[in-house]
């Protein structure tokens, strides 16, 4: 049967991907970010999952105004990474899992949580900025990615209560699929960071923190936290940390199984407007 070995955890900022594509890295700017993803690179590399589903938001490219899916999961054989507005950046084509996606959407939709299915969708710096962060740049990704969207760009958002629900429900889907797959679930996205209004450029390390603590110690009860909290002290783009809920709720110890091992926990500011958090838990 298929395992669930780990969960991954990263912010995404469109600027980190142009500061890997312009050779920036290595500016005093960035390097700090970078350096909290060097244990990250190394322990990928060991841990050779077969398939990463990555639990991503969509940045209006995709999808836009006229369709807005709350949950999508992809269902395709392949993603390009998409054209923001800069071009296409130049990151390896994205090869999905449609076997197992097709597998998951059929379980998922069953256990009672509606999924849209996606059998074609450019990927923007939402999947390929925590693929660069994790893997650098290699000529082709290390193993398919099953992507699943969110809807946090336009409200109403999921809450995050569904959202860890849903991870409950990933994580008995991969778990019932009859084949031997070493796989992980990645939630991106946050930390904090407003990107409009008068709050523009708002940061909260002590609230991101705690959020950290308790998304390793208490996910059941972080996942009661309402929308309003999340705006209100991680800004109106911190709303994307419930996508960490999703990955959260596919580990074994929230359906009775030991708790998981911290294995690497990275907090910086700044990066563009955002604060950067990373952590990687293993299933015992
Ligand atoms: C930034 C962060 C985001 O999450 C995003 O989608 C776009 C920009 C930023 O910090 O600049
Ligand atoms: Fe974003």
């Amino acid at each position: 049967m298929a395992r669930i070995t780990a969960s991954v955890y990263t912010s995404h900022v469109p600027a980190i991907g142009a500061a890997i594509d312009l050779k920036k890295t290595g500016e005093d700017y960035w390097k700090p970010v970078f350096k909290g993803y060097e244990f990250s690179k190394q322990w990928l590399k060991t841990e050779k999952p077969d398939v990463i589903f990555l639990v991503f938001n969509d940045h209006a490219t995709a999808f836009s105004l006229d369709l807005i899916p709350t949950f999508a999961i992809g269902t395709a054989a392949e993603y390009t990474p998409a054209d923001e507005g800069w071009g296409p950046r130049p990151v390896p084509q994205v090869i999905g899992h449609p076997k197992l996606a097709g597998h998951i959407a059929q379980s998922v939709i069953q256990d009672d949580f509606d999924l849209t299915i996606v059998n074609k969708m450019d990927v923007d710096h939402g999947l390929t900025v925590p693929l660069s962060l994790m893997c650098g740049e290699p000529q082709t990704w290390p193993c398919p990615v099953i992507p699943f969207a969110v809807n946090v760009v336009q409200y109403p958002a999921p809450s995050g209560r569904r959202c860890y629900m849903l991870g409950q429900a990933i994580g008995r889907a991969i778990r019932s699929y009859d084949e031997d797959l070493n796989v992980q679930i990645w939630g991106t996205g946050g930390m904090s960071h407003q990107l409009q209004g008068p709050r523009a450029g708002l940061i909260n390390r002590e609230w991101d923190n705690a959020f950290l603590d308790q998304l390793i110690a208490d996910p059941d009860a972080l996942s009661r936290k309402p929308h309003i909290d999340y705006v209100r002290e991680a800004g109106s783009e911190g709303i994307e940390l419930v996508m960490w809920l999703i990955a959260r709720g596919a580990m074994s110890d929230v359906s009775g199984g030991a708790k998981p091992k911290v294995a690497h926990r990275f907090y910086h500011v700044p990066a563009s407007n955002t604060a950067v958090g990373h952590l990687i838990l293993e299933n015992a």
